[in-house]
């Protein structure tokens, strides 16, 4: 039998490697983050069961594009089983793997405490300095431009309110990074995200002042 400590470094090493093959190591900084917040945000809550938090926050992204295979929910069934983890723990860890992205996700069905966990931390990533940094990163990765004013922002005439596929860098945080502050779970995931989101608006808002200075 191995004890959790002996899984939790074993899984560590399997998403560490999978994730520096393809995705030159941000991912992996990610994962740790997500960890990180993850654990903390259990910790205030007092709820949920740590070692599921944990397993399944270092496993979110498996089968996602930064992963070589794309069946998530089979890698984690393979390699937990491998390791003995009980089979109740594994089948949570694959809820959450199913049902932790903001589009595969039902925001409508019932989610357990430790979803609710693990999708509060995701979503902060996503959120505040690191959240613009990470977004920037991921638009000059598809060439995209910083910002486009030919195609309006959502509160501008004639703009519905969200579109799909960003038009820039800068579209992005109104359709996805400024709603995230309202989709939380967690108390604890309220309270980090308020300081992250009034981040995010301040940083807009020079960014914008900065874009028509002189105008
Ligand atoms: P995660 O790795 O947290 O599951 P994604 O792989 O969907 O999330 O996205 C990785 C990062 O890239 C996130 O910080 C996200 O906000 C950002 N991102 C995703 N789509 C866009 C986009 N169209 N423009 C800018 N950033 C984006
Ligand atoms: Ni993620």
């Amino acid at each position: 039998m191995k004890t959790e400590q002996e899984i939790i470094n074993e899984v560590s090493d399997f998403v560490r490697e999978a994730v520096q093959q393809y995705d030159s190591g941000h991912g992996w900084s990610h994962i740790e983050r997500v960890v990180r917040l993850a654990l903390y945000i259990h910790e205030c809550e007092g709820r949920g069961d740590r070692f599921t938090v944990e397993l399944a926050a270092l496993m979110h992204d498996v089968g996602d594009h930064k992963f070589a295979v794309h069946d998530g929910p089979a890698e984690i069934r393979a390699l937990l089983g491998r390791l003995g983890v009980d089979g109740t723990v594994t089948e949570e860890v694959v809820n959450i793997n199913e049902n932790i992205s903001f589009s595969k996700g039902s925001d409508a069905a019932p989610k357990s405490d430790e979803l609710q966990i693990v999708q509060d931390a995701d979503r902060l990533d996503a959120m505040g300095a690191v959240g613009i940094a990470r977004a920037f990163s991921y638009g000059g990765f598809k060439r995209r431009e910083l910002y486009d004013p030919r195609a309006g922002l959502p509160g501008q005439p004639g703009v519905s309110s969200s579109s799909r596929n960003s038009a820039s860098t800068i579209h992005h945080f109104y359709d996805k990074l400024l709603l995230l502050r309202n989709l939380m779970n967690s108390a604890t995931g309220r309270r980090l995200a308020d300081e992250r989101h009034d981040f995010m608006v301040s940083f807009l808002d020079q960014f914008m002042r900065e874009w028509d200075q002189g105008a």
